[in-house]
């Protein structure tokens, strides 16, 4: 099922996520969701915050080919090392491409779509990936990372396109 993604400065998506207690059908069916929607917009990472449902989990696929889907539930950031400074852009941020500075390496602890502990170790894009998504169970958003003057014209730009669709 294709969820609705909220966007941007949609108060929504400041809300800070709730750790899943248990990986049942019900958030199996999220997860599944969740990669339809991101597939589908198209964007390389989603996350449950983004449509409105406030578990921690994110679906991420950076593969050219859209198959190697990466399902993070509770996902924690054991260790971080070295800088990545990507352009990175939003579903909920249509149209806005930034650079952030991130951290290039991390091993990070989750459970997968099956409920079992897996330990990655990542770098470069899917590291800033995890990063990005990570922010949106907190209630962050990349933009938060700019300058207010910068934050206030993305503000402006993405209040206008949404007066126009509506
Ligand atoms: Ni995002």
């Amino acid at each position: 099922m294709i969820l609705e993604i909220l966007h941007f400065p949609d108060p929504r998506l400041r809300t800070r996520a709730q750790f899943v207690q248990k990986v049942d059908k019900t958030i199996q069916k999220l997860v599944d969701d969740l990669f339809e929607t991101m597939y589908q917009a198209p964007g390389i990472g989603l996350a449950a915050t983004q449509v409105n449902v406030h578990k921690r989990i994110i679906a991420i696929d950076i593969s050219e080919e859209r198959n190697q889907p990466v399902c993070l539930i509770n996902p924690t950031i054991l260790t971080r090392d070295g800088v990545e400074c990507l352009e990175e852009g939003c579903l909920s941020l249509p149209g806005i491409f930034e650079e952030v500075q991130r951290a290039k390496n991390l091993t990070v602890q989750a459970l997968n779509r099956e409920g079992e502990a897996i330990l990655l170790t990542t770098e470069g894009l899917l590291s800033v990936c995890i990063q990005h998504e990570m922010d949106h169970l907190e209630g962050k958003l990349f933009v938060d990372y700019l300058s207010p003057l910068k934050r206030q014209r993305i503000r402006k730009k993405l209040t206008k396109q949404t007066e126009k669709s509506s």
